[in-house]
């Protein structure tokens, strides 16, 4: 099981909608090549976790890396793995700009990874539980 994490910062031209349209096919792409994940999108950038057999997760990547509806694509994070993290999900997805107040409390610890820390920038101590949390979020409220 290889891991793979990156992020991205959307084209302006990428129209939240057509996010949400991208994420159909790319769910039905993962699935069957037995590909799992988490895609988190706030103020207009993405964080992707893509889990799989190490040539899909590369060859998946490398269709990623040259769709022109997002630039600044930087790998955060690649990693051999014994378990899936998302094994239920072909692309669990999250928006954090749709969440009530209740929930963006909970999620103010993420927002300051996402917004200022090196954490994600470069592979850390903290990348790991960083995406256990969002796992553990993502249960109850991911589409
Ligand atoms: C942020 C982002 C995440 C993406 N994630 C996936 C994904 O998990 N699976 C997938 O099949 N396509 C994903 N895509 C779409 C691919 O880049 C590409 O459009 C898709 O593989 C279809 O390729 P094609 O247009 O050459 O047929 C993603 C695109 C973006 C911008």
């Amino acid at each position: 099981m290889f891991s793979l994490i990156y992020r991205s910062v959307a084209e302006e031209s990428f129209s939240n909608a057509e996010v949400y349209q991208m994420l159909s096919a790319a769910r039905d792409f993962n699935a069957e090549h037995d590909i799992t994940g988490c895609l988190l999108f706030h103020n207009r950038c993405f964080l992707q976790l893509l889990e799989g057999e190490k040539d899909k997760v590369h060859k998946l990547f490398s269709l990623i890396e040259s769709d022109a509806r997002h630039k600044k694509i930087e790998i955060i994070q690649t990693e051999e793995k014994t378990e899936r993290l998302f094994n239920k999900w072909s692309m669990a997805f999250y928006d954090y700009g749709n969440l009530e107040l209740s929930a963006q409390i909970k999620l103010a610890q993420i927002d300051t990874f996402f917004e200022d820390s090196k954490a994600l920038k470069t592979q850390s101590r903290l990348t790991n539980p960083f995406f256990n949390e969002v796992r553990n979020m993502l249960i109850e409220r991911a589409i």
